[in-house]
């Protein structure tokens, strides 16, 4: 039986260079999706947009070694508003599965052409206190249509529920054990931002204060504090389709997450960028305090007997000591990308 595979891809400039790599990639991963042989195939028909002009997108197809399968490049039509530097391909093959066993790939830019075909992974982000972790996890979920989940947040809400009822939470973080039954954590999403509620008072901008930072990392040691939240955790990644920050993700809430990311940057930058958002709000502050309480906040999360801040093995490290924010935005979706393209093999 002779069916078709469908696939798209696009290519970064228009180069000889960049439309072989793009066509080869995606040729790679359609046969290697549909295991494939080159005797299955029938014919190739590739189309490419208008602004593709450097080669003809087949010849990268010979580039690879099939010689003896026929091809035809064709122009696409010149649409209002179409994906740019876009191409396209048909792949005839000979075949005794059925269309719903075929893999259609589309990567790159393409990818937006067939949303139904991405599949959502588990992203877990790793990493130290003021490490960019939340604002880049926040705006690579928006751009990839992912929920984000800031579990940091949910620490630093009992922190919260600490300080105002008077607990020692940072000499005495047990004391909050007996407190867990009556301290109640909803939380929303309101716009893209994720709102955090304590038994019923919105808290979510009371939890940036800075004391409230070293009463989360602080509580954040307590066992039957992270058993709890560990749960609720778990239970809103159930559906997948989420990038997940904090300390423990990839090492003890999600551990099959397809894609974990330890996101790193030394203390003094890590420091220093809490002193200019701090400057920015008009807010009082010290660089030498703040540069203190990076290192005593890494100690704590790093040391403690508890879910300590690990690098798990099968993380990839990302450092943005030297990175601005939408560069390292930009690594995160790459990553994404790449773990979406994978797992849906
Ligand atoms: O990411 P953050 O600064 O909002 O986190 C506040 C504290 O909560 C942090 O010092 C450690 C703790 N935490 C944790 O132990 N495990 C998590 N998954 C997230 C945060």
């Amino acid at each position: 039986m002779i069916r078709a595979i469908r696939g798209a891809t696009t290519a970064d400039e228009n180069t000889r260079e960049s439309i072989f790599s793009a066509v080869q990639e995606l040729m790679a991963r359609i046969m290697d999706a549909n295991s494939l042989d080159t005797a299955d195939i029938a014919d190739i028909i590739f189309t490419a947009t208008p602004d593709i002009t450097a080669v003809f997108p087949a010849a990268a197809v010979r580039g690879m070694g099939i010689t003896d399968v026929p091809l035809l490049d064709m122009a696409a039509p010149d649409v209002d508003g179409a994906l740019k530097m876009c191409i396209r391909v048909m792949i005839h093959i000979n075949t005794e599965f059925g269309n719903d066993q075929l893999r259609h790939i589309y990567l790159k830019g393409a990818r937006s052409l067939r949303p139904d075909l991405a599949k959502k992974i588990s992203v877990a982000i790793d990493g130290p206190a003021g490490a960019g972790k939340s604002s880049v996890a926040k705006r690579a979920a928006k751009d990839m249509g992912y929920v984000y989940i800031d579990t940091g947040a949910m620490y630093r809400t009992v922190g919260v529920y600490g300080l105002i009822n008077d607990i020692d939470v940072i000499n005495k973080p047990e004391d909050i054990v007996s407190e867990l039954d009556r301290i109640r954590i909803d939380i929303s999403y309101e716009g893209g931002m994720q709102k955090m509620y304590l038994n019923g008072a919105d808290v979510s901008e009371r939890i940036r204060e800075q004391d409230a930072s070293m009463a989360a990392s602080a509580v954040a040691t307590v066992r039957e504090v992270r058993a709890r939240l560990v749960e609720l955790q778990r239970e809103m990644a159930k559906k997948g389709g989420v990038v997940m920050d904090g300390r423990d993700i990839g090492s003890v809430v999600l551990p099959d997450a397809e894609l974990k990311i330890y996101l790193t940057a030394s203390v003094y930058e890590r420091a220093m960028r809490r002193y200019r958002e701090y400057i920015e709000k008009n807010m009082e502050c010290d660089f030498e305090s703040l540069r203190q309480e990076v290192e005593a906040r890494d100690k704590n999360d790093m040391t403690r007997a508890e879910s300590p801040l690990v690098q798990t093995e099968d993380a990839v490290l990302l450092d943005t000591s030297e990175m601005n924010f939408e560069e390292a935005v930009a690594a995160v979706e790459e990553f994404i990308r790449k773990a979406e393209e994978y797992s849906a093999v």
